[in-house]
């Protein structure tokens, strides 16, 4: 156990999907695994390990943010052993070649300030996917009715922004979307040797106002969890 994950060291497995929200932990855990069990619930950021096609497999929640995803994400690979980390979440887009319901493979996730940007002082690193994972990834997506893009995303530490003018930067320089947790995912499994990649179902979009209406969600977001769960154990 440790502060923020209640379960027992052989309850997490080296697989570990993350969603934001931990009720779609609980969605997907029911829904795409087998011999599924409640693993942690400390906060009520629910977690459950089950298995997928034989695989040993744990989704975790990782709250909204970058602070909250860092406690999870170290004490998942500090504590656990957790290997193979696959954020599962909702992004904004930012491209009009990007279109809401659309997968998006976050293959770098630049960011203002992550929780560990006082590491880098004067350095700006440059948090990436795994290419193993991302290249799995575009092949699943491939095989699937979904639209898919692989490409730079933005990591926010605001949804309500006080700097519009930074998104705008972001939108002229390609980046695809915007969330609020890839880029320090990334950065802890680089320090920490494991495999990271953010697949992202675009669930609204910043220059069209359009959004996923709540009744579409899930059909979208199965994609993206088996496009996760393919690519993790391709
Ligand atoms: N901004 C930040 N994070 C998000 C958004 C957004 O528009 N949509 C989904 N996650």
């Amino acid at each position: 156990m440790t502060i923020h994950i209640g379960a027992e060291k052989g309850d997490i497995a080296e697989t570990v999907l993350m969603p934001g929200d931990p009720y779609r932990a609980k969605w997907a855990a029911e829904t795409f695994l087998q011999e599924v069990r409640l693993v942690n619930e400390v906060r009520g950021m629910l977690g459950y390990t089950g298995t997928w096609n034989g695989n040993p497999v744990t989704i975790q929640g990782s709250g909204m943010g970058m602070p909250s995803l860092s406690i999870y994400a170290n004490e998942l690979i500090r504590d656990f052993g957790a290997k193979t980390l696959i954020r599962i979440g909702s992004c904004g887009g930012m491209q009009k070649s990007v279109a809401v319901r659309d997968v998006i493979l976050a293959m770098t996730a630049t960011t203002a300030g992550s929780p560990s940007a006082s590491i880098f002082k004067e350095v700006n690193f440059a948090p990436c996917a795994d290419w193993s994972l991302l290249k799995a990834a575009a092949e699943a997506a491939g095989q699937r009715d979904v639209a898919t893009h692989v490409g730079g995303i933005y990591s926010s530490d605001t949804f309500y922004d006080e700097r519009p003018d930074l998104n705008e930067q972001m939108v002229r320089h390609g980046i695809l979307g915007v969330e609020m947790e890839a880029a320090e995912l990334y950065t802890l499994a680089a320090r920490y040797g494991c495999r990271a990649l953010a697949v992202l179902t675009v669930s609204d979009h910043l220059l069209t106002g359009e959004a996923l209406p709540s009744d579409q969600r899930e059909r979208s977001f199965g994609d993206m969890v088996e496009i996760a769960l393919e690519a993790a154990f391709s």
